[in-house]
């Protein structure tokens, strides 16, 4: 029997240019698991009206680990046009299977590391202030940023309504700062409630603070905007403090959404570790990928106390999902993969992965066409553009 049992969930879209390679860089590294298919996301939600089947769920609540490539998820119209007739008309509602897996397991922890690897020509680059003897000069900080995003709460609790119904009007209007929209008629107004809680924001914080312990690293970055969003990102805040007393030889640095924003085009190389409620995790893990090469290099893992599912950040990528040779990036999904064995403590294994990739790109041969810029299509592979195949093979070459 196999030490580790792995559930696969493909999904959608570029799920079978992506998967497929990261199981082949777990098997080069012999990684001792058995995987077993589970199904999930649009075409399921289209033949069976759930995007999450209960079939999937008592997999994943039986073997705890999950890896998975990417969903579609369409708007609420759509969702309901290309149910398959027989179940149209049924009041059946869609909900984002990858939001719906987070809460129904609590995969609170969502970690989201940005790291840049040297000589990706898609590395964030700064000019010099006052160039290099003479010429413009350009540095190339080196980028090591995980944001720690709050995975189940927050703007993506899930509580809300457009025409709230009378007693959560009613509700609402015991709150002073309701006498401006009191006279909306409910049709015209959407509520949407960011609910935090005490001790998911200590958890998350904790696992800032443990990551940065774990690296050596001096400070901790909460990142919300308490000066204005004061009862929730007050309570992300101030959980924050309480929890980094337990951290003395840690800094904890505060700064607001918007200017950390303005920071990370600044002085991105002095953030190792950012902590925040999910929409603004969210967001600031896309903005620190996008300084180290975009989504074809960003990983996630969505961490539990039971169960844990890592997935690479980004979506299904619909539009290349046919190509034939597919040309997207493996790297963010072999990525996922490495941090899946972090979890299941095969570092050594995941630490061969990392070295790999990093190699690769650094000799920077074999390049996917999101590496040289190019528009992505059939064209790309004539223009020089590495397959999907091709980048799996240049990394499982160096891993020998
Ligand atoms: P997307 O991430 O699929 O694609 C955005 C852009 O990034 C595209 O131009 C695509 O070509 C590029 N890209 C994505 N993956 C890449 C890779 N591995 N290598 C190189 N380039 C890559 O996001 P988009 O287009 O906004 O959404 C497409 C679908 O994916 C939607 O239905 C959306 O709801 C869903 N989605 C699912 C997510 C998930 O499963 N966790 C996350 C984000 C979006
Ligand atoms: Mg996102």
């Amino acid at each position: 029997m196999a030490k580790h049992t792995v559930v696969t969930m493909p999904g959608d879209g570029i799920r079978n240019q992506v998967l497929p390679e990261a199981l082949r860089v777990l098997q080069a590294v012999r990684f001792d698991a058995e995987y077993i298919h589970a199904d999930i996301g649009w075409e399921i939600w289209r033949n069976e009206g759930n995007a999450l089947p209960q079939r999937t769920i008592d997999l994943l609540t039986k073997h705890k680990l999950g890896l998975f490539g990417a969903i579609t998820s369409k708007p609420n119209k759509a969702a309901q046009t290309e149910l398959k007739p027989e179940l149209q008309g049924k009041g059946l509602v869609y909900y984002s299977p990858i939001v719906t897996m987070r809460q129904k397991f609590n995969l609170d922890i969502c970690m989201r590391p940005c790291p840049g690897f040297i000589g990706n020509p898609l590395n964030y680059i700064r000019k010099k202030v006052d160039g290099d003897g003479g010429k413009p000069g350009f540095d190339e900080p080196r980028i090591d940023t995980t944001v720690f995003r709050q995975g189940t709460e927050g703007m993506y609790s899930g509580i809300e309504w457009t025409n709230p119904p009378e007693n959560v009007r009613a509700a609402l209007a015991t709150h002073p700062k309701f006498k401006n929209f009191a006279t909306v008629p409910g049709p015209e107004l959407a509520v949407s409630l960011r609910v935090i809680t005490k001790a998911a924001a200590r958890r998350i914080v904790t696992a800032a603070f443990e990551y940065a312990k774990r690296r050596g690293f001096k400070g901790v970055t909460i990142c919300e905007k308490p000066n204005v969003v004061r009862e929730t990102s007050g309570m992300m805040e101030e959980t924050a403090k309480e929890v980094a007393k337990n951290y003395p030889g840690i800094a904890l640095w505060s700064t607001n959404i918007d200017a950390q924003l303005m920071w990370l085009n600044k002085n991105p190389e002095d953030y190792n570790v950012i902590v925040a409620s999910n929409l603004f995790g969210d967001i600031l893990s896309d903005a620190f990928a996008g300084l180290i090469g975009g989504l074809g290099f960003a990983a996630s893992g969505n961490i539990g106390d039971e169960v844990a599912v890592f997935e690479p950040t980004h979506g299904s990528a619909p539009k290349y999902a046919e190509l034939n040779p597919p040309i997207v990036n493996p790297i963010a999904m072999i990525l996922s993969a490495a941090m899946m064995l972090d979890h299941v403590h095969e570092d050594e294994k995941a630490t061969r992965i990392r070295q790999a990739i990093a190699d690769v790109v650094k000799e920077g041969k074999v390049r996917t066409y999101d590496m040289m810029r190019l528009p992505g299509g059939p064209k790309a592979i004539g223009q020089g553009a590495a397959s999907t195949v091709k980048m799996t093979d240049a990394i499982l070459a160096k891993l020998k």
